[in-house]
């Protein structure tokens, strides 16, 4: 399996390759990678692949993980029923 095909956020369909290259840019912190990408953004909110985020900055960059710092979690400023959820899926075909 190539990089390309390894999904690291599969919620925002990020790539372990396109996760590398960005890191290879510069981009050296969770919410660089975020803003730009957005990881971890996701419905789980990167629960799933938060942990990896920082498990590959820290093989890429050297720095131990206690180093690195997890996304910051932003949720929605208000409730937002669900059933309105379902009526956007609907209307964009989901
Ligand atoms: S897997 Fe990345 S936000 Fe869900």
């Amino acid at each position: 399996m190539s990089h390309k095909e390894v999904l690291i956020c599969r919620c925002s369909d990020v790539t372990l390759e396109e996760l590398r290259a960005l890191i290879e840019e510069g981009y050296h912190t969770f919410e660089e990678l975020k803003r730009i990408t957005r990881i971890g953004m996701g419905p789980c909110q990167g629960k799933t692949c938060g942990h990896l985020v920082l498990r590959e900055l820290s093989h890429c960059t050297g720095k131990s993980i206690d180093e690195l710092r997890m996304q910051q979690s932003r949720p929605p400023g208000v409730g937002v029923k669900l059933s309105l959820i379902a009526k956007e899926a609907e209307t964009n075909g989901e």
